[in-house]
């Protein structure tokens, strides 16, 4: 009998070690999107992240403006390799928490690279 509780305190005891440990050095995995969710850019990512995040400093006096109307062409093809999220440049400065973007915003940005980072 004292054995069977030892076991037992071992195994939940390890699989509680386990979920701590993968809780605090593995990053959350990012939120799915749906295959059949078109993300757009002009309202998605345009209006609904560079514009809150990123253009109070990437504006006129940065030489990466991200400002509507030329963001697109700033960004891609230098910084977006597009249907590649993992190796584009500007996906890779912002999991390092440049622009300080949520878990939420960076999947739009990498499911919108992941669909071929159109300029819709
Ligand atoms: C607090 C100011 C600030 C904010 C906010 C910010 N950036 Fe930046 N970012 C910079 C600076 C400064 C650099 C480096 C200098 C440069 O490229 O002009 C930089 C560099 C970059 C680069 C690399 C450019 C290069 O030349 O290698 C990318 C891509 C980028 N930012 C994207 C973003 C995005 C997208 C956001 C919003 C989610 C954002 N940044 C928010 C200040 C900022």
């Amino acid at each position: 009998m004292k054995k069977i509780f030892k076991i037992l305190i071992i195994v939940f005891g390890g699989l509680l070690m386990h979920s701590c440990y993968y809780d605090d050095l593995v990053e959350r995995p990012l939120p799915e999107i749906p295959d059949d969710q078109e993300i757009l850019y002009a309202t998605d990512i345009q209006v609904g992240i560079w514009d809150k995040k990123c253009t109070g400093c990437h504006n006129a006096s940065n030489s990466l403006d991200l400002r509507e109307g030329v963001s697109y062409n700033n960004l891609v093809p230098e910084y977006v390799i597009a249907n590649n999220a993992d190796t584009s440049p500007l996906f890779l400065q912002l999991l390092t928490g440049h622009g300080n973007t949520d878990g939420n915003e960076k999947a739009f940005i990498k499911g919108w690279i992941n669909q071929g980072a159109k300029n819709n």
